[in-house]
Formats: C-alpha cells, sequence, structure tokens
C-alpha cells in the first residue's frame, strides 16, 4: 500500500504573529494552487499563534498542530496546555516526545506516551518522535535505544490512521548533520519490523515514518526515496517559504 508523504514544519521556538502568519499563507496559498499534492503538509507554530496560523491556513489543506501537550484534560497545571483545548483551537496534531522536550523538561518514555495517548483521547493526530543521541550511536546502541522508546512511547489506543512515528537522530537536529539515507532507513526499517511484530504485517505497512534532523530543499529528496521514509519533521527549513515547499514538491512519487 502507498503510504501518503506527510511533509511537516516544527517551528519550534520561532516567529512573531505578523513573520509565522506571513510564513503559513505563503505555505498554504502554494499548497492549494499545486491542486491536489501527492503528499500531505503540517505546520506546528509556537501554542501562542496556533488560532492565528488555523485562520491562514484555513482552506487549503494544509494541517496546523501543536509541539506538545499536557497528560490531562484540564485542571491545576499553571503554564500547561491541554491536547482538548488545542483540538478546540483547531489543531488536527500534536508532536509529543521531541528530544527538546525530552533533555530540557526531563521527558520521559512514561511522560510521551500519557502526552499521546491524551492527543489521541482528544481526537487529534500525535507525532510521536524518538531519537538517539551521537554518545548512543558512537556505542552501537542505536537501534536499541531507538527500540525502545519506540514501544515506551507508543500509547495502546495508536494506530495507523491516529499515529506518526517521527526518528530524529538527536545528533542531527539543528547541526547541519543529516542522517545519510541508509543510516535513516536502516532504523526506518527497524521502526516497521517492530511495528509488524507489535500490530501485524498489514497495519504496519500503513504506519507513516518521518526523518527529521537537517532536512533540507538538498538532500530530502534522497531521504524520501528511501522505502520506510514517509516524509519529514522539518525545522529549520520549515521556516523559509522556498525550501519548505521544495522538500514536498521534490518528494519521489
Ligand atoms: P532541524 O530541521 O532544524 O534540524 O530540526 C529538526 C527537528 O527537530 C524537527 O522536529
Amino acid at each position: 500500500m502507498a503510504r501518503r508523504k506527510l511533509i511537516a514544519g516544527n517551528w519550534k521556538m520561532n516567529c512573531l504573529k505578523a513573520d509565522g502568519v506571513a510564513l503559513a499563507k505563503a505555505v498554504a496559498s502554494r499548497y492549494k494552487a499545486a491542486g491536489q499534492p501527492r503528499y500531505d503538509m503540517l505546520m506546528c507554530p509556537p501554542f501562542v499563534l496556533i488560532p492565528a496560523i488555523v485562520e491562514a491556513a484555513a482552506g487549503s489543506g494544509v494541517a496546523v498542530g501543536a509541539q506538545d501537550c499536557h497528560a490531562q484534560e484540564k485542571g491545576a497545571h499553571t503554564g500547561d496546555t491541554s491536547a482538548w483545548m488545542l483540538k478546540d483551537a483547531g489543531c488536527g496534531y500534536v508532536i509529543v516526545g521531541h528530544s527538546e522536550r525530552r533533555t530540557n523538561h526531563a521527558e520521559t518514555d512514561e511522560i510521551v506516551k500519557a502526552k499521546a495517548a491524551a492527543g489521541l483521547a482528544a481526537g487529534l493526530k500525535v507525532i510521536i518522535c524518538i531519537g538517539e543521541t551521537l554518545a548512543e550511536r558512537d556505542a552501537g546502541q542505536t537501534l536499541d535505544v531507538n527500540r525502545r522508546q519506540l514501544h515506551g512511547s507508543l500509547p495502546d489506543a495508536a494506530t495507523p490512521a491516529n499515529t506518526v512515528i517521527a526518528y530524529e537522530p538527536v545528533w542531527a537536529i539543528g547541526t547541519g548533520r543529516t542522517a545519510s539515507p541508509e543510516q535513516a532507513q536502516e532504523v526506518h526499517a527497524m521502526i516497521r519490523a517492530e511495528l509488524t511484530g507489535r500490530y501485524g504485517a498489514a497495519a504496519a505497512q500503513e504506519y507513516r515514518i518521518l526523518y527529521g534532523g537537517s532536512m533540507n530543499a538538498k538532500n530530502a529528496a534522497e531521504l524520501l526515496a528511501q522505502t520506510d521514509i514517509d516524509g519529514g519533521l522539518i525545522g529549520g527549513a520549515a521556516l523559509k517559504v522556498d525550501d519548505f515547499m521544495a522538500v514536498g514538491e521534490g518528494s519521489p512519487k
């Protein structure tokens, strides 16, 4: 079964409102003008910009998502945002378990799994991020680390329709150092094999597995041509409309 590619932009903590809206409008109009592109597109701005970006992307087919959510529906959690609030604001997706959250906010697999479960319960699609550090890769632990994070972070309610996995090697994020297509494919193939063991071959073939880490207009086509790479989770290059669009437009058919 052909998996439809997902080109997702993680804006991280970037863009004031005017710049974010201009970027979102440009992406939305280019995507819409392309007719029915063979790939899905998603923009994940900072929380505070979500309503403005939802409005800017309305009617274009480009989805909007958030970069994190709390595991609870509501309550005394100062500074946090629930998945239900994100859904209410017009989000279709939420990213959970990004390595910057795991590192800066000490998020464990258990926490990531609870956040992913909340996202699904709220009716969002979740993008669950996993990835090894350079020290782990150098120690030959790449597949073990990713396997452990995958199983530790996947909630029981995950299905290919509501869950996307993103492999983001930590050493490739924001460094300009991309995993080679072979390095990425090796991990993606392992992820699909683990999904096969867990859900059966038919479902595993439907799961989308994204690559993230210094993906850009130049290196995307080769990465996206790999058997088990079904899209990208793009940071820096998603902040420039030409670069972001080029990733999708250049993706193999
Ligand atoms: P860069 O594309 O800036 O390396 O960021 C990748 C990333 O972390 C996306 O979530």
